[in-house]
């Protein structure tokens, strides 16, 4: 059965939420198959998939294509994606508008960084017309050029305090969770503990409703930058380089393709081939 917002909602106190990024319809497909609650098109597709150094240096037509893409790839799974730069910073109208094409491409939430009262604004206007939203506090990576670079967020009590309050103006403009990244274990505990939505936690320790990673750092096939928060459980970069150097030694050496591999002419046509070259 499809699991709703609602649904990722009442898990709070009584499941952990699990959740991971994917881009693609394969990935998407497995990491559902394995039971994942939440599927994340991640803006963190611009360094892992797109090779950009920051995730404000992709829009609305990259998501539209993996955003489809995963949709297709997923039955039960939330399937949540970030707004990426630009998209509903705006205007309402245009963040309500490009929220709506993410749903209308098989999306069923969104996910929406900061809790400016201009952000407030724009998650009121769009879960008021039927589009989940997710919040994002924390650190957030849309905002590297004004916080400078990837700091922890929330390490002293008046920070604590700070992103707890961002989190329930996110709650009462009716957010059904909020992504909390890079905040100190007990910071997180605190800010979860003080809210009826869960949070889901990356890099903000295990007291928090869920958990979610870049699934190509799960999988081990993204090299140019492994954050301490992540556990590779799969070494795919190895295995994809290995793959590939069999491959082309297979095709340098005549071992690729063999017969299993190849189509044949049947009996009668190869004797008739034959025959003809002779001539
Ligand atoms: O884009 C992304 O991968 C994310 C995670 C950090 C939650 O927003």
């Amino acid at each position: 059965m499809k699991k709703s917002a609602k649904k990722i909602r009442e898990y709070k106190n009584k499941k952990k939420i699990t959740a991971l990024t994917a881009y693609d319809y394969s990935s998407a497909k497995y990491f559902e198959r394995a039971g994942t609650d939440i599927i994340l098109v991640g803006d963190s597709l611009a360094q892992v998939i797109m090779g950009y150094d920051n995730t404000f240096q992709i829009g609305m037509d990259e998501m539209r294509v993996f955003t489809s893409a995963v949709a297709r790839g997923v039955k039960e799974a939330l399937v949540v994606v970030d707004m990426p730069f630009l998209s509903y910073h705006c205007n309402v109208s245009d963040a309500m508008q490009n929220a709506g094409e993410f749903l209308k491409l098989g999306a069923n939430a969104v996910k929406i960084e900061g809790a400016s009262d201009y952000i407030l604004e724009v998650v009121l206007r769009l879960t008021s017309n039927g589009i989940p939203v997710i919040g994002h506090l924390g650190f957030t990576p849309q905002y590297i050029n004004t916080l400078g670079g990837h700091f922890v967020a929330g390490k002293d009590l008046d920070k604590t305090i700070f992103i707890l309050e961002q989190a329930k103006k996110l709650q009462e403009a009716g957010a059904f969770a909020i992504v909390l990244e890079m905040v100190p274990a007990e910071s997180a505990r605190y800010i979860t503990e003080n809210l009826d939505i869960p949070t889901i936690g990356i890099g903000a320790g295990p007291y928090c409703d869920g958990q979610i990673l870049v699934g190509e750092d799960i999988l081990g096939r993204y090299e140019d930058f492994c954050p301490k928060f992540a556990r590779q459980y799969a070494n795919l970069k190895e295995d994809i380089y290995k793959a590939a150097l069999a491959y082309c030694k297979d095709v340098e050496s005549g071992a690729f393709p063999g017969k299993e591999e190849s189509f044949c002419l049947s009996e009668e046509e190869r004797t008739r081939l034959e025959d003809y070259k002779k001539h």
